[in-house]
């Protein structure tokens, strides 16, 4: 009998990883993100770190990961200009737009994210939606406010919840907390992410339409699809 092999998930994500590669500039300093996708490429990047002088993390596991394999990392104050940030996504749709935060580095992806001139999205093919929103949103709030801002989304036909890790809130690398937002319909992703921003306590909201993918690498059964937005 034939056996046939279908990928795994985790063999989408070293795919797309593997192809994000392609997208480095040979001595420029790089931006990473942060997620299970992100350290597959971390690894395939060990193979070529000589390539790489340095890069710009999204969070402290990131860093870690990237400094246990020898790349250096360097704080994004130091740098002024990325030729590209290499992370994953919750959802991405028919534009390049996203849903991020499920690990809870929204805030400082964003950040790294503006630094960069393009950003190369990798994920396997079930992150691709028509309509953003059937992942929970990530919401990093201000502590004191998120009452305040669940109030807001339910308003909204939201429902949020507080992320909560081994029995508290979680704590995100600013010392924030998330809110995950059920239930949002995202129809406009850019005028939901500008609308939201501008609610007091909000630190940053998981929609990544402003700063959203100009390429996205998806992992599909068939090979690495690349789509350009
Ligand atoms: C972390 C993120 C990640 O990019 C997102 O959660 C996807 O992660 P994974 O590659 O593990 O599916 O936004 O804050």
């Amino acid at each position: 009998m034939t056996r046939i092999a279908s990928a795994t998930q985790d063999e989408l994500k070293a795919q797309v990883a593997q192809a994000a590669l392609a997208y480095l500039v040979p001595g420029q300093i790089i931006g990473v993100g942060t997620g299970s996708t992100v350290n597959r490429f971390i690894e395939a990047l060990a193979r070529v770190k000589d390539q790489v002088p340095a890069a710009v993390s999204s969070s402290q596991a990131s860093t870690e990961r990237l400094r246990a394999l020898g790349i250096a990392v360097l704080d994004a104050n130091e740098v002024e200009r990325l030729s590209v940030y290499i992370d994953g996504a919750d959802e991405i749709d028919g534009q390049g737009c996203m849903i991020k935060g499920g690990g809870a580095a929204l805030t400082r992806e964003k950040i790294v994210a503006a630094l960069a001139e393009r950003f190369i999205c990798i994920a396997d093919e079930s992150k691709r939606v028509a309509r953003l929103g059937s992942f929970p949103l990530p919401v990093e709030v201000v502590p004191m406010a998120t009452a305040h801002v669940a109030r807001r989304f339910h308003a909204m036909g939201g429902a949020a919840t507080l992320r909560m890790w081994e029995g508290a809130p979680m704590v995100t690398d600013n010392g924030q907390h998330i809110l995950d937002v059920h239930g949002l319909r995202i129809d406009d992703p850019l005028a939901l992410e500008s609308a939201i921003n501008q609610w007091p306590g909000v630190v940053t909201v998981g929609i990544f339409a402003q700063q959203r993918a100009q390429v996205c690498l998806l992992g599909t059964p068939q090979g690495v699809k690349t789509v350009s937005y």
